[in-house]
């Protein structure tokens, strides 16, 4: 394992805690074999701690869990995993936004817990509604933003609120990738990858953040019976042209939207053939994000496929699609 942060360590208590579930969903044990940080010194954890370079160059592992987070130095890890033939699964929305594709060639490479932490999107795009038509994506993707945005409502300051996600381990390092909305359109770019099947680059799509907003505006937007909610969505018609965009947007306050509070996400699709499909879960903190990290571990123990690794390596070649903004059109029905 690549980091011990707040997911690293709850993964870790999972495996050892919970190793006989485990071993029992995965028919076989999952052993931690090495924990790499970059200042191992009065650091535990319950396997070795040794540095990033160290761990990619033990002998007989099976796969690499990437939670180091961030662009560098966690690409350079995990090309370096798969190129040694590692199996590689990682929660890193803004590698597999940016490089997914090229990454996925180079080997397995699994990432469920990416977006929206404990709901499973990922591999249910990429292999349960593979044969089916998605045409547009909505959704609540930011846990941090959306705690913000009803703690300000609820009479906190944005200061307080954002400390408060940190505390419970929901914010990113760098908490402006939530704030200014980068880590919900990457997570936005690999579902729209996944479910248009076309390449996106994740800086062509537009964000709005939460900044400007303040207990005046959500006040405001109250009264007139909505509350403010950070929406990521995507449609597209043929494929041919996708229209994306990251941001705040006015949702009634009697619909199923409004009412996924705190670290909380949402995600509607628009499927042809299996219509209208809402998944809501926690989409944030470490629990959350270990489980799915956990159930892309116990995929690779099994040897199933990585669906949507495959999926991605599939786009590698592809031209970066056209992202227009969707602006102020109703992205879908069930957002509004
Ligand atoms: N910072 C992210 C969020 C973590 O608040 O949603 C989960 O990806």
């Amino acid at each position: 394992m690549l980091g011990l942060g707040h997911v690293g360590g709850a993964l870790a208590r999972r495996l050892v805690e919970d190793a006989d579930a485990v071993t029992r969903a995965a028919n076989r044990p999952i052993r931690l074999e090495a924990v790499a940080v970059a200042r191992p010194q009065g650091r535990s954890a319950p396997a070795p701690l040794m540095a990033a370079d160290q761990l990619l160059a033990l002998p007989g592992l099976d796969a690499v869990v990437e939670l180091v987070g961030g662009l560098e130095p966690a690409h350079t890890y995990i090309k370096g995993a798969l190129s040694a033939g590692l199996e590689v699964i990682t929660a890193n929305k803004q590698v597999i936004a940016a490089h997914g594709p090229a990454l996925a060639r180079l080997g397995r490479l699994r990432f469920e817990a990416s977006v929206a932490s404990a709901i499973p999107i990922v591999e249910t795009l990429a292999d349960t509604l593979a044969p089916d038509r998605i045409r547009s994506i909505v959704g609540i993707l930011n846990g941090t933003t959306n705690s913000i945005l009803g703690a300000i409502a609820a009479g906190a300051s944005y200061a307080e609120a954002l400390a408060d996600a940190q505390r419970r381990g929901l914010a990113e390092a760098d908490p402006s990738a939530d704030v200014d909305a980068h880590d919900p359109a990457a997570k936005l770019a690999i579902l729209a990858m996944l479910a248009f099947r076309r390449r996106i680059d994740p800086s062509h799509i537009e964000r709005v953040g939460i900044r400007s907003l303040g207990p005046v505006q959500l006040a405001a937007a109250r009264q007139r019976g909505f509350v403010i909610k950070l929406i990521a969505a995507a449609t597209t018609h043929d494929g041919a042209t996708i229209e994306a965009d990251v941001r705040p947007r006015l949702v009634p306050d009697d619909a199923a939207m409004a009412r996924v509070d705190g670290a909380m996400n949402a995600i509607a699709l628009d499927a042809q053939y299996a219509g209208s499909l809402v998944l809501q879960g926690p989409g944030a903190g470490p629990d959350a994000a270990a489980s799915a990290v956990l159930a892309d571990l116990v995929r690779a123990a099994k040897d199933a496929p990585a669906s949507a690794g495959t999926l991605l390596a599939s786009l590698a070649d592809q031209p970066a699609a056209t992202v227009a903004p969707l602006g102020l059109k109703n992205p879908y029905p069930a957002a509004s």
